[in-house]
């Protein structure tokens, strides 16, 4: 995707809930001073926005109405990755449990996702210093020519215990949640399982440093064999 891969490299992370995905990216997207998209964050600002028009997330024609009427934007830094639904900043709104309830159904819709995907495409292209995109179908659909793929997981406790530690939310019904909104996501995209050409990474038992670290280190490999 990018002409030089040594200043410029775009970096696929996929993985499900609790892998470690943003904490990697932000650090990976700091480290090589390169931009940071959650695409997460946009499925959940647009649940947002639907959730405040009070639209029923499973109809997909008001849905889809909500979500292109709405303006959504989304910061690439990955110091201050922030996010405004229509002008007002909506960071902690797109992370409350009715919108982390409700954003699989809003994701489940084939043209609200081409509608994001254009979005997401669009900031990619953009990204003048390079950019690591997170997300559940990077790989294979949004950034396809990534200049590497790295699929990132992490087992079922582990996952939760992180994101109750982020949420406040006790340990068991986090796993419950987390469970149920890998089963709905795997409807549309398939965030349990690694795509064919990616590097897989388990940080069941690595820290973050190590994981950005062996990133690092697979990006220079690519650098060095062409
Ligand atoms: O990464 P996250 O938990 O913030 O993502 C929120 C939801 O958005 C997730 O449950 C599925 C959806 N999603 C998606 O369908 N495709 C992506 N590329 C990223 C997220």
């Amino acid at each position: 995707m990018s002409e030089d891969k040594t200043s410029a490299p775009v970096i696929a992370i996929d993985g499900p809930s609790g892998s470690g995905k943003s904490t990697v990216s932000k650090t990976l997207a700091t480290a090589l001073d390169a931009g940071y998209l959650d695409t997460g964050a946009m499925y959940r600002a647009a649940t947002h926005a639907v959730l405040q028009a009070e639209v029923d997330p499973d109809d997909a024609d008001e849905v889809l109405k909500t979500v292109t009427t709405a303006t959504i934007e989304i910061a690439t830094s990955p110091e201050q990755p922030s996010v405004t639904v229509d002008g007002d900043e909506a960071d902690e709104a797109i992370r409350s449990d009715e919108t982390t309830a409700n954003v699989s159904a809003v994701a489940a819709h084939g043209d609200v996702r081409k509608h994001l995907i254009k979005q997401q495409q669009e900031l990619i292209k953009a990204a003048a210093g390079g950019i690591v995109v997170e997300g559940r179908d990077i790989a294979e659909v949004v950034a396809p020519d990534a200049d590497l793929k790295i699929y990132l997981t992490a087992n079922p406790d582990e996952r939760a215990r992180r994101r109750a530690a982020e949420t406040g939310n006790d340990a068991d019904s986090t796993k419950d949640s987390i469970d149920k909104r890998d089963q709905a996501d795997s409807k549309t995209t398939r965030p349990l399982e690694a795509p064919d050409d990616s590097h897989v990474i388990d940080s069941t038992d690595l820290p973050i440093v190590e994981v950005v670290a062996k990133i690092l280190a697979l990006l220079n490999n690519r650098n060095i064999d062409g």
